[in-house]
């Protein structure tokens, strides 16, 4: 979708669509006024009658005949101008887009939604951007009768005059990159877990650092052997495709150690010999959800150009059943030198995490050091769909995860990390064992193993669990693959520009 900062007057745009907002304390303001003026004022007089609703997310579709050249107008509510937030507008904007994407539309425009209200116009922009992208969003490649694969060409934004148009313009393309990262995670979720083995994902993460000026580097088997990643190499034991370690640097600044981000990276999980139910494996394909969001992550910043190190590790396997795979009950060393007796071998992303995290933080010495992972089930029945989980070391980084977090739309919730729940993996023969053999208390003791690979080095860890698919459309998400994580993490690398400005 090209996106373009428009100058001039909303009213004269001549293409399929145009987008405005309602409000529901003050109706129909700014350049939305001037859209109903053309119209006769009939939104306003609606709004007034309560044949339009201006609740947050609802959509009026107008046609306006030859009162304007545009095909037809839609309103989209924002609830209050007062208490209007961005994640609103990026949702209503991904509503109207999925409904002009459905009618065909092919260019549209938008006010930029929010104006007179608290919002920074810049921001607004940005998450139009978003919404409009992410909601237009289709993954069609398996289709053989394709569904409208043009979507949406273009979407001209139009800000109010004392809108400056460099930041107009910032927004626009801040929002692009945002969203463009998205869509490549849901991309690579989406695929069927035959198309993405490790070796296909090593291939996404070299295209992306030869497209982006990125140092790229691969762990094989033997070296990952060579130097002790035996619980990675522990995982893929039943698969016939080999693991790997992904590395990708990005360098942009100049703090001596970079930033890591390591993503879980099970590109399919069947339990391995503990193996899953049939329901239970249906979504598994998503298991590299976290590997993808980091792998998106480190796109956007290069794309960003931020001044700042950022270095991405992600394991890359498969957890299968075969005749040579790992035996609940096995003992296996990671790297560092710590040993863990595999009881249940669905408890595997933990055992490649740890390895990526001992590495991530042992070798490459990075810090702070963010994991994104499908971890727990556990994590997924407490929280349920709306928020992901969070655990970690360091709570000012806890605490800015979960402030970039909420901005981006994506919620977490702080799970606890104490000491206590260490004894839980207490194991007869090895240093700890991957499972408490507790029915409770999964999402904590999870993390506690991954916290026995990271050392000193501050860390947080985002179970998202559950978060990989939606299942139904609603506002910027299509049902499918999220790409969630991938906004909060960039949000998380803006912010940390910002502050060495
Ligand atoms: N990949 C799963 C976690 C998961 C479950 C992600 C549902 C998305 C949706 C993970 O590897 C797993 O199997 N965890 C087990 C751990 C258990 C055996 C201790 C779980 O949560 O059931
Ligand atoms: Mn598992
Ligand atoms: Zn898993």
């Amino acid at each position: 979708m090209r996106v373009t900062a428009a100058t001039g007057d909303l009213t004269q745009f001549a293409g399929d669509g145009i987008i405005v907002g309602l409000y529901e304390d003050v109706g129909v303001v700014g350049v939305a006024e001037a859209v109903d003026r053309a119209l006769g004022g009939v939104l306003q007089r609606l709004l007034a009658s309560g044949g339009v609703s201006a609740k947050k997310n609802k959509l009026t579709v107008l046609h306006p005949f030859e009162r304007l050249p545009a095909a037809r107008v839609v309103a989209v509510g924002l609830g209050n101008q007062e208490t209007v937030t961005l994640e609103e507008i990026r949702q209503a904007t991904g509503e109207a887009c999925r409904r002009l994407r459905n009618e065909h539309a092919r260019r549209i425009a938008a006010d930029v939604l929010g104006g007179g209200g608290l919002l920074d116009p810049q921001q607004a922009a940005e998450a139009m951007v978003e919404g409009a992208v992410l909601g237009s969003y289709r993954f069609s490649r398996y289709r053989t009768k394709p569904e409208d694969e043009a979507g949406i060409e273009s979407l001209a934004l139009f800000a109010g005059a004392d809108v400056p148009e460099a930041a107009l313009r910032r927004g626009i393309e801040v929002g692009q990159v945002k969203a463009a990262a998205t869509c490549f995670a849901r991309d690579l979720v989406n695929t069927p877990p035959s198309e993405l083995v490790p070796a296909d994902l090593c291939e996404v993460a070299r295209n992306v650092a030869v497209g982006n000026g990125l140092v790229f580097d691969i762990l094989s088997e033997d070296e990952l052997a060579l130097r002790g990643l035996n619980l990675i190499l522990a995982v893929n034991r039943g698969s016939d495709n080999d693991a790997a370690l992904i590395v990708l640097k990005y360098r942009g600044g100049a703090d001596e150690r970079a930033l890591g981000l390591v993503g879980k990276g099970v590109c399919f999980d069947s339990g391995g010999l503990s193996i899953k139910s049939a329901d239970g494996m249906m979504t598994m394909k998503g298991d590299m959800g976290g590997a993808a969001a980091v792998i998106a992550t480190m796109q956007a910043v290069a794309q960003l150009d931020l001044p700042l190190n950022v270095t991405a590790v992600v394991p890359a396997v498969q957890n299968l059943v075969g005749g040579n795979a790992t035996m609940p009950g096995d003992v296996v060393t990671g790297f560092g030198g710590k040993s863990v007796e595999i009881l249940n071998t669905d408890a595997e992303g933990r055992l490649i995490l740890s390895d990526a995290l001992a590495y991530a933080t042992g070798e490459l010495m990075l810090t702070p050091v963010i994991d994104i992972a499908t971890l727990t089930g556990a994590c997924m029945r407490a929280l349920g769909p709306i928020y992901a989980g969070i655990l970690g070391t360091d709570e000012e980084l806890v605490d800015r995860l979960c402030l970039v977090g909420r901005q981006a739309g994506e919620k977490f919730w702080p799970m606890p990390l104490d000491e206590e729940y260490r004894k839980m993996l207490d194991s007869t023969i090895a240093d700890m064992k991957n499972i408490s053999g507790h029915l409770s208390g999964g999402a904590s003791t999870a993390a506690m193993l991954l916290k026995e690979f990271v050392g000193d080095t501050p860390w947080a860890h985002l179970d998202v669990a559950g978060h990989m698919f939606a299942e139904s459309d609603e506002h910027y998400q299509p049902k499918g693959a999220t790409g969630f994580g991938v906004r909060t993490l960039i949000n998380y690398c803006l912010s940390r520009s910002k502050h060495s400005d």
